[in-house]
Formats: C-alpha cells, sequence, structure tokens
C-alpha cells in the first residue's frame, strides 16, 4: 500500500473514473452491493483471465469447469453448511444494530456502547424456492462457495481429462454469501465472484501440495505488481479453522483498514469426497493403477475473490506524484491488468489531426484495447488516462502529418519517445510485454 493511500481515495477515484459504481444508485443504492463500470469490467476480467492463464492455461494438470450457481439441496447437507456455516449473530438492545460476535470481542455495541443479545447462530446461505410454490421442500439455496460444482463433478473430470492425480478443477463464478457485516468498500460483500481451484491429490501427498500451492499463489500476486512488504501469510490457528479444512493459510495484503485475508488456500483432507459420496451414495474414490491403491483423495484448495483481489490491486497501484508543481494520481497497474492499454490522443480536435487519429485508432484496436479521446486540453486527458492507469499514450500532432511519426508517452517514467506509424504496433506490443515492464526500474521501484 502506497503512503498516501486510503479507502476514500480508492472509493471516490473508482466512482470518478468508472470503476465501481453503487448498485441502484438513483433508488437511494442497495447496502454494499456495487456496480462495475467500463474501467471496473475490463479490470475484473483482466483478473480473472490472469487467474485462469496460470491455474489452468499454463498447466496441465488443471482443467476448467463452470457450474450452476443453484444446486440440489442435498450438497448443502453434504457439505456442512447447512449445519456448520454459520456466524454467531448479536443486536444491541439500544440501537438494533447487528454484529458478528467474534469480530467484536467484548459484550457491549461498538456503536453505542448498549447491551447485547445473546448471540444466535444465522445461517450465511441465501434461500430461495425452487418453482411457483414457496414450500420447504422446494428450498434451494444460492451457493456459497463454487468449490461444491467441483467435487460433485470430480468423477466426470477424470474421467473427459483422462489425467492422473494429482488433478485440478479451476472454476470462476458467483457466490452468494449473506454476510452479517459486509462492508470495507468491496472488500465484503454479499455477491461477489469466487476464482476457486480444487486440486485433488493422493492422501499422503497433501502436505506437499499445500506448500506448493502456498507459494504459488502468494507469487501470483508479487507478479503481477503487488509488492512484498504488502503481503503475507498467516496460518490459521486450530479455533479459526472452517469445519472441512485440516490447515489453512491466508494470503493477506495490507488493506487501509489493516491486514486482512485476500486469498485462503486450505488442506480439506478427504472431506468433501466422502461426505458426498456418504449423501449420494455413489462411491467418489479413485483407482490408482500405478499403485493398485483405491482411496478417497485429499483436496487442496486456493480460493481468491475477484472483487477482493481488485481492491488490492488498485490500492497497491495507486500514487501521488508532483509533477511540475501539480500533484498527479497514477495507478501504476500491471499493463496485464490495466483496464484500457492505449489511449490515442490527437494534440487537439483539429479536423486536420482527426483522421490520422482516428487512422491510428483503428489500427491498434483489433491487438489492444484502446481508447479515443480528443476532448478537453492535452493536460487533461493525460491525467484521465494515468488516473485509470493506462501503461501508454499515444499522440498525434501537426508533425505527424508531415513525418508519419508519432509520440508514445509513458505512463510511469513520462518520457516521450517518436515513432513511425508503421512501426507503432511492434513498438507498443514489446512495451507492454511483462519482461519489458518488469525490467523497467521505474515500475520496479514505484515509491514504497
Ligand atoms: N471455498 C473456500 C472458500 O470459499 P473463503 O476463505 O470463505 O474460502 C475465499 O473465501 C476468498 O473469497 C476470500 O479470501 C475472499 O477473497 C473471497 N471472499 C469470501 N467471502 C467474500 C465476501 N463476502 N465478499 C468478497 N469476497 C469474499
Amino acid at each position: 500500500m502506497s503512503s498516501n493511500v486510503n479507502m476514500e481515495k480508492i472509493v471516490s477515484l473508482c466512482k470518478r473514473r468508472g470503476f465501481v459504481f453503487p448498485s441502484s444508485e438513483i433508488y437511494g443504492g442497495l447496502a454494499s452491493c456495487w456496480d462495475y463500470g467500463p474501467m471496473g469490467v475490463e479490470l475484473k476480467r483482466n483478473i480473472k483471465d490472469a487467474w485462469w492463464r496460470t491455474m489452468v492455461q499454463e498447466r496441465d494438470d488443471v482443467v476448467g469447469l463452470e457450474t450452476s450457481i443453484m444446486m440440489h439441496p442435498k450438497v448443502w447437507e453434504a457439505s456442512g453448511h447447512i449445519d456448520s456455516f454459520t456466524d454467531p449473530l448479536v443486536e444491541c438492545k439500544s440501537c438494533y444494530l447487528r454484529w458478528k460476535a467474534t469480530e467484536i470481542g467484548n459484550n457491549k455495541c461498538p456503536k453505542c456502547g448498549g447491551e447485547l443479545t445473546e448471540p444466535r447462530m444465522f445461517n450465511l446461505m441465501f434461500k430461495t424456492f425452487m418453482g411457483p410454490v414457496e414450500d420447504e421442500a422446494d428450498t434451494i439455496y444460492l451457493r456459497p462457495e463454487t468449490a461444491q460444482g467441483m467435487f460433485v463433478n470430480f468423477e466426470n473430470a477424470v474421467t473427459i481429462s483422462r489425467k492422473k492425480l494429482p488433478l485440478g478443477i479451476a472454476q470462476i463464478g458467483k457466490s452468494f454469501r449473506n454476510e452479517i457485516t459486509p462492508g470495507n468498500f468491496i472488500f465484503r460483500t454479499r455477491e461477489f465472484e469466487h476464482m476457486e481451484l480444487e486440486y485433488f491429490v493422493k492422501p499422503d501427498e497433501d502436505k506437499h501440495w499445500f506448500d506448493y500451492w502456498v507459494g504459488e499463489r502468494f507469487n501470483w500476486y508479487t507478479n503481477l505488481g503487488i509488492r512484498k512488504e504488502n503481503l503475507r501469510l498467516r496460518q490459521h490457528g486450530k479455533g479459526e479453522l472452517a469445519h472441512y479444512a485440516k490447515d489453512c493459510y491466508d494470503v493477506e495484503y495490507l488493506f487501509p483498514m489493516g491486514w486482512s485475508e485476500l486469498e485462503g488456500i486450505a488442506n480439506r483432507g478427504d472431506y468433501d469426497l466422502t461426505q458426498h459420496t456418504k449423501f449420494s451414495g455413489r462411491d467418489l474414490s479413485y483407482y490408482d493403477n500405478e499403485s493398485g491403491q483405491r482411496y478417497i483423495p485429499y483436496i487442496i484448495e486456493p480460493s481468491a475473490g475477484v472483487e477482493r483481489s481488485s481492491l488490492a490491486f488498485l490500492i497497491d497501484a495507486y500514487q501521488e506524484e508532483v509533477v511540475e508543481g501539480e500533484t498527479r494520481v497514477v495507478l501504476r497497474l500491471h499493463p496485464s491488468l490495466a483496464p484500457i492499454k492505449i489511449a490515442v490522443l490527437p494534440l487537439s480536435r483539429n479536423e486536420k489531426l482527426t483522421p490520422l487519429a482516428k487512422e491510428i485508432y483503428k489500427q491498434l484496436r483489433p491487438s489492444f484495447m484502446t481508447w479515443y479521446d480528443d476532448s478537453q486540453s492535452i493536460g487533461r486527458r493525460y491525467r484521465r488516462q494515468d488516473e485509470i492507469g493506462t501503461p501508454f499514450c499515444v499522440t498525434v500532432d501537426f508533425e505527424s502529418l508531415e513525418d508519419r511519426q508519432v509520440t508514445i508517452r509513458d505512463r510511469d517514467s513520462l518520457a516521450q519517445i517518436r515513432v513511425p506509424i508503421e512501426e507503432l504496433d511492434k513498438t507498443l506490443r514489446a512495451k507492454l510485454s511483462g519482461e519489458s515492464f518488469e525490467a523497467s526500474p521505474l515500475w520496479a521501484t514505484r515509491e514504497k
């Protein structure tokens, strides 16, 4: 986290520049629900793409899956969510605010000091009814994790992939939790997107793969630009472990409200496949034809949230710096995460410049997420692009009409170079590639 960032600045930038808006804003908003604007959807898409590339595309031991949000209600009995996916809820007898008992740690209301009710267990799953009749028999749940969709498809994945263990199944999709205390902007919400990997391993290899995934996941964030000093690993204490977990590490990020979970990596042991075998009557054990053994695989699960990652990437990238006496806000996002890669900016909205600028815009669009902007002064347009983290601006000026060269302006160093239009694609591609960015001393040594 940069020293000069706080949550108010991030919320304001997100609203101002089209990353995140309050949901149903014209009706006064809906508590802790958010809509993602033109920049927000691109950032989320880039994070999901980066995750999928690392977790599926670049590996030969992981396959993807997309499962239904609504599942057979027995899934949630088997998984333990009906009995155990609960939080202790207390209510203030004076101001009626509700709190998660485990988060407040004393017996007086943190808001008004009032007396609290005895805790009662509150299930975090959203309930609804399938079909036209609102009958207990038709109760179903919105999934609180994508994981169960992968456990119940374990057999399908093994058969279809024709792969042996260790084998991973990856999924990105929406999850829902009726959180008692959502908040901190998009950090904790009732609807969010999960990026989950369920990695099925031989029981006696669980420790090895657990350690492996803890390391891999930590590095994923630093490879995408999060500063190492803002990340740490924290092992769960015994009393803190989820009902299914044997062991768990959180990757924590130093958010403005303090160190908080960014991602959890759990060793779920044989809990899930044992439970689904029991409840479905289907034998989910695995026959290992190398060892001739049959066993219930253990599961190692790295589980991350798209919105929480977006928040961490935004906070870590945010910087304010004084340039020529003026403060500029810049998002030094990794180029692969930046919503817009290139902005094409004619020096002014002059009729002589427009055709060439538009021609360049059309030339770049098929290869890069490109933005065209000719309104207001060039200085203001640069600042707008800095605030959304656009790595490069291409400026078309009157000289360009003569020499068919344009200026590339670098977001981080503010350096400008002139290149022939014919070489623009190649030059930008090289500049945007991870290697060239990571080698750049400026990006690597961003202000701490
Ligand atoms: N399947 C395991 C599982 O769901 P979790 O620790 O409850 O584990 C994993 O969630 C990640 O999902 C968290 O580290 C966080 O990034 C994200 N997440 C969980 N609850 C969230 C919420 N209410 N709002 C936003 N993100 C959430």
